[in-house]
């Protein structure tokens, strides 16, 4: 049966567990859309993209809760759900594995995760349409494809990043990877958009530690944001992840477990 409450069916999936400082925080920073190819065309993001296929099939996403998004988005033949958080597509592979004629809207940013979402597509024919966008871009994206909000049964949220986000050195999420300081969820699909170590170079300190504190949830965040601060009159560059930990690590010095209580 459609519901005509679509708010009841709005899921919110908090996963602050794979937050570390403030990866989860700049992003809104961050604005603008640019053309896909001339990106697909760029060789670091073919490289990327080769990269993330590759670790994907080497280690398949495993999607958090799935029982609770079943539960509650209850696919049914003739349903139609948007998944505002694609990803790797882990909670939209398992909608459709439970239910036949169940259709996806699979919206991304990340032009990694679109790529991944065209794939799916592929195997599950009409029933996966990628839409690259910010959530601001959604009503537009509609317009485009002629998708009337009215039909829609149910929204997806799984907010944070993706563990393809993580897992590439590259994309500067992960300071356990020595990457660039890029941390940009469009990928390299915003050129303009300013990478994280470009806002390190410019924000304020007032800025970072609200960053830091609001969004990255860090109880020490004035002696980091002072560190970084710090560091731009010692010259210390801050480029790639590894710097930003090592600055981070001086400065906050008892041992920390997330909150999967892993010992970091
Ligand atoms: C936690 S992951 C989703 C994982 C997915 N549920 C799965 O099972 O593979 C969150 C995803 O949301 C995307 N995202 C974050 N903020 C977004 C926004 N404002 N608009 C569109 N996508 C966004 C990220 O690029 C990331 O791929």
């Amino acid at each position: 049966m459609l519901r005509k409450n679509f708010e009841s069916n709005i899921i919110h999936i908090y996963r602050h567990c794979y937050m570390k400082y403030f990866n989860q925080s700049v992003h809104y920073l961050f604005s603008n859309h640019n053309d896909l190819t001339s990106l697909k065309s760029s060789r670091k993001y073919s490289q990327t993209l080769n990269e993330t296929n590759n670790t994907i099939q080497k280690a398949p996403h495993l999607p958090v809760m799935v029982n609770e998004v079943l539960k509650y988005l209850d696919p049914s033949p003739g349903k139609i759900i948007v998944d505002m958080t694609f990803g790797a597509g882990g909670h939209s592979i398992k909608i459709l594995e439970s239910s036949p004629d169940v259709k996806i809207f699979a919206l991304d940013r990340d032009p990694l995760a679109h790529q991944y979402a065209q794939d799916l597509s592929e195997k599950y024919p009409g029933q996966i349409i990628p839409l690259l966008g910010r959530f601001s871009e959604l009503p537009q994206l509609f317009c485009k494809h002629k998708i009337n909000i009215k039909s829609i049964d149910g929204f997806l949220f799984d907010f944070g990043c993706s563990s393809m986000q993580f897992d590439i050195a590259e994309r500067g999420f992960a300071t356990s990877k020595n990457g660039p300081l890029d941390m940009r969820m469009d990928g390299f699909r915003c050129p303009s958009e300013p990478t994280a170590a470009e806002v390190l170079e410019k924000i304020s300190e007032i800025d970072l530690v609200h960053i830091l504190k609001v969004y990255g949830e860090e109880k020490q965040a004035k002696k980091i944001a002072r560190a970084i601060i710090d560091a731009r009159y010692t010259f210390r560059s801050l480029k790639t992840t590894q710097e930003l930990a090592e600055l981070v690590e001086t400065v906050i010095t008892e041992k920390r477990v997330d909150k999967l209580v892993k010992l970091k």
